[in-house]
């Protein structure tokens, strides 16, 4: 036997779900959790891995951290491997120093670092980066500083 009044009620609810999935902007039909200012506040330029990325300019003193990563994969890493300890494949063969090392990131300055990288030093080839490339590559040597 079917009660009549739970019907109206079960339509509605499913109506509601399913208004909900389509209302709710890229949640999937049944995702019902409550709706945050977080989901539609676009992405700070720095979130740029994975998921909906809102094109913005960014300013010509930023670059992508995926950028970096990939110019430091690509151009630095034969040698000083993929964390700078100079444990890439051709790391032992130039003898590349370890990056990561505290004291020689006391001694030396950005600056240094970033001149060494566009002129080169002995076995360190030059790369003709652009600036901001440079300074993205600097700033991810000093971040991986042993402690
Ligand atoms: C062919 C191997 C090789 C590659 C590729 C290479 N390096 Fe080096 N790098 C070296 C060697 C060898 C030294 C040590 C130079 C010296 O002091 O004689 C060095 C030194 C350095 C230093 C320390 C300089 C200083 O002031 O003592 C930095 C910083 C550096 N490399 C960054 C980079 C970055 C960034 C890249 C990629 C854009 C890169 N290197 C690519 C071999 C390499």
């Amino acid at each position: 036997m079917r009660r009549r009044h739970d019907k109206p009620l079960g339509r509605l609810l499913r109506a509601a779900v399913l208004s909900f999935g389509f209302l709710g902007c890229d949640s999937g039909p049944g995702d019902v959790r409550e709706w945050t200012a977080a989901d539609h506040d676009p992405p700070s330029p720095n979130e740029g891995q994975g998921g909906k990325v809102a094109a913005r300019p960014v300013a010509s003193n930023e670059t992508d951290p995926g950028l970096i990563e990939l110019a430091w994969q690509r151009n630095c890493s034969t040698c000083h491997g993929r964390a700078g300890r100079g444990d890439g494949p051709q790391g032992p063969m130039v003898r590349a120093p370890d990056l990561t090392d505290a004291t020689w990131q006391e001694r030396v300055t950005d600056a240094q670092m970033a001149e060494t990288i566009r002129k080169g030093k002995n076995k360190m080839p030059a790369f003709d980066l652009p600036q901001p490339v440079i300074d993205g590559l600097v700033k991810r040597i000093r971040t991986s500083r042993a402690r």
